[in-house]
């Protein structure tokens, strides 16, 4: 298993903090964001990790994360050159991912100990969280995921883990640009789920955040500062 965590997109609105640091290197508490979703697919036993950013970014990132060796990982970057949406950027991944599986993390989604549900969660999957503000995300209804519908707050939603075969980037590069101009995760995880490919993983005992908004971002903090140990950075 290979790992890929997408650290792109202008990060609006967290602006305007991230007109100077990426938005996956603002702090949570001390800590840079990005060290909490690597410490999540490290402590899922996935140490051989690309991670992806704009290239007025990966200075940052290489001069913060360096090679990896001191975390016991092996990290190689990659440069995002247009905002052209996640699966874009994943589709950036073929070379680096190979024939294996691939597991695929948002850097801005932090999630609490997934480490006792390892051996499951390494199969082909979409994770989903019953939430009520449903529609910030992708939302799992009748067996298909919407990409954030209007007036939905109760519901499932897709959060920012999925781990797929090395097939999803072959249909990636079969994918059109959504109304906003953007290659859409969405669009993969649909057509993995009318193919049977992925599981729908349910989260709900998990905490799972995202930070894209100064009220997430607030939020996740003080989750972490009341319950260091249930949300963890990679150190
Ligand atoms: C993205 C995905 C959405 C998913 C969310 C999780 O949205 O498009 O399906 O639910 O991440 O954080 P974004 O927040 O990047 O707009």
């Amino acid at each position: 298993m290979k790992g890929v965590i997408l650290c792109g997109g202008a990060g609006t609105r967290l602006r305007p903090a991230t007109y100077v640091v990426n938005k996956h290197l603002v702090p949570i508490g001390n800590y840079p964001m990005v060290l909490f979703p690597l410490n999540t697919i490290k402590s899922l036993g996935v140490n051989n990790i690309l991670i992806i950013t704009g290239g007025e970014n990966i200075g940052d990132f290489a001069e913060f994360l360096g090679d990896g060796s001191q975390y016991g990982c092996n990290f190689t970057y990659k440069v995002q050159t247009k905002a052209g949406g996640i699966a874009e950027a994943l589709g950036l991944a073929e070379d680096f991912v190979g024939i294996d599986n691939v597991m695929v993390i948002l850097g801005d989604n932090i999630f609490g100990d997934l480490r006792s549900r390892a051996d499951e969660i390494l199969c082909p999957s979409i994770f989903v969280k019953a939430v009520n503000d449903a529609h910030r995300f992708g939302v799992f209804m009748d067996g298909k995921i919407i990409e954030k519908p209007k007036g939905v707050n109760e519901g499932e939603v897709v959060v920012g883990l999925y781990v797929y075969p090395p097939s999803v980037f072959k249909f990636i590069r079969t994918l059109k640009p959504s109304l906003r101009g953007e290659l859409e995760i969405t669009d993969v995880n649909n057509h993995f789920l009318e193919q049977n490919n992925v599981r729908v993983f349910r989260l709900n005992d998990i905490f799972w955040s995202d930070c894209g908004t100064p009220k997430s971002l607030a939020n996740t903090t003080r989750h972490f500062l009341d319950n260091p140990d249930t949300i963890r950075p990679l150190v």
